[in-house]
């Protein structure tokens, strides 16, 4: 029996990661439900009442506006007898949570309201003074730039310093609006794939599958591309998103990754999503007038393709689109894929992300499609006895570390997954 101390080693993992139940339990309760996990944006709970339910981990959780604008993350648990007070994903539930069992009541801030039939408590320990009559809140709550995360440990890293060098996610999402702010569109797709959350956070920055895994789509996009080039039409830039997975593994090669503590990380931009038509011009004129032309076009110049927040949340800031896991099994993971509206851009801009959403990143698309099927077969090889170890080898000895910062010349070196697994092990304390 191997404890964690054999899991990890520089240059490869035991498969036992991927698929054992008592890791997965263990990684439930030592990593989701103690690091700052995303629970929505401040946009999708505008009025008071209004409310988004999030899974931390295992626990059920309620994302709540109070009366006083305040924002709280409160357990999804009558203190009564533990059913669930909300029953919906998302609505708004007036001035209080009522529960369907017994109508006892809690104030949006989840402090007992009312308990129906008071006669009967009397002398018992159940007064409204006890804090087991309450809702429970999520340890901490903080949001940055809008964006609004909870952690269920009392103590640990301040959300910034979690984030790290990686906030530049949202900052980056933000800077692109002439009023520094986004708001949610509130409905996403969800995703269950049949494998570990690992293989999505791993696959997020690596360079080395996209020439090979979505070559079909890839391909055939840049065709049609063509096509419309020869009868003297420019390709409507959703083909570019797709046509740009089958570039040559040499381009995907000079992708740069840059890796930070905690297992965050950063794609550099490859997509060179800045056409020449009249609603871009008109955006960046906007841009131009809102943050004067230098610091504008540092905003739009950022070299971003996504920013990795391990080990659930993949951020493409330049389109607006945010994935976030929430495991639920060793080979089971859901994913919600949101996006946001730049406020104060045209309709035009915002279609923009709207079509990578539809094109990349829904269940409908020949993208994701492609990876999620990688990811269910890796699943069942490392179920098997074909073999105990995982290779992380590419450009091992190769890396660089500079600071804090860890990066390859080459795009497509596993020092990806060797961050990642760093902190991993560290979470797991191996
Ligand atoms: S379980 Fe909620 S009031 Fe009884
Ligand atoms: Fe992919």
């Amino acid at each position: 029996m191997l404890n964690n101390q054999n899991l990890i080693e520089p240059d490869r993992v035991h498969r036992s990661v991927y698929t054992d139940q008592a890791i997965f339990d263990q990684e439930v309760e030592g990593i989701f439900e103690k690091v700052w996990v995303y629970c929505g944006h401040e946009s999708q709970v505008k009025n008071s009442g209004d409310f988004h339910c999030v899974q931390i981990g295992r626990q059920p959780m309620i994302m709540v506006r109070g009366h006083d604008r305040t924002i709280r993350v409160l357990y999804n648990r009558c203190p009564h007898r533990g059913v669930q007070l909300c029953g919906s994903q998302s609505g708004n539930t007036g001035s209080a949570f009522v529960c369907s069992y017994h109508a006892w009541s809690f104030h949006l801030d989840g402090h007992i309201r009312g308990i129906p039939l008071q006669k009967g408590y009397e002398g018992t320990r159940l007064t409204a003074a006890n804090p087991d009559c309450s809702m429970k809140a999520a340890a901490r709550v903080a949001s940055y730039r809008g964006f609004v995360f909870a952690s269920l440990a009392p103590s640990g890293p301040s959300l910034e310093e979690f984030l790290g060098t990686a906030r530049i996610a949202f900052d980056d999402m933000c800077d692109r609006s002439p009023v520094g702010e986004v708001e949610i569109v509130p409905v996403c797709h969800r995703v269950i794939q049949h494998s570990n959350w690992k293989f999505f956070m791993e696959n997020q920055l690596d360079a080395l599958h996209p020439s090979v895994t979505h070559q079909s789509t890839g391909v055939s996009a840049s065709r049609i591309e063509q096509a419309l080039r020869e009868a003297g039409t420019t390709p409507p830039l959703y083909y570019h998103y797709l046509s740009t997975f089958a570039s040559s593994f040499d381009q995907w090669d000079s992708v740069q990754t840059i890796n930070f503590p905690r297992g965050h990380g950063i794609l550099k931009g490859y997509m060179g999503l800045r056409p020449n038509d009249p609603d871009t011009q008109d955006y960046v004129a906007s841009m131009h007038e809102a943050y004067g032309k230098e610091k504008a076009e540092e905003f739009l110049g950022r070299s971003i393709h996504h920013v990795l927040i391990y080990p659930y949340l993949s951020v493409q800031s330049p389109l607006q689109q945010l994935r976030c896991l929430r495991p639920i099994a060793p080979d089971k993971t859901l994913s919600e894929i949101w996006h946001f509206r730049l406020k104060g851009v045209s309709p035009a801009i915002y279609r923009r992300s709207l079509w990578y959403f539809n094109l990349v990143n829904s269940p409908a698309t020949m993208i994701n499609a492609d990876d999620l099927e990688n990811w269910a077969k890796a699943q069942w090889g490392l179920e098997s006895k074909g073999g105990d170890w995982v290779s992380f080898h590419r450009n091992h000895g190769g890396d660089t570390v500079e600071g804090e910062v860890t990066y390859s010349n080459n795009g497509t070196s596993e020092v990806v997954m060797r961050n990642q697994f760093k902190a991993w092990a560290a979470y797991m304390g191996t």
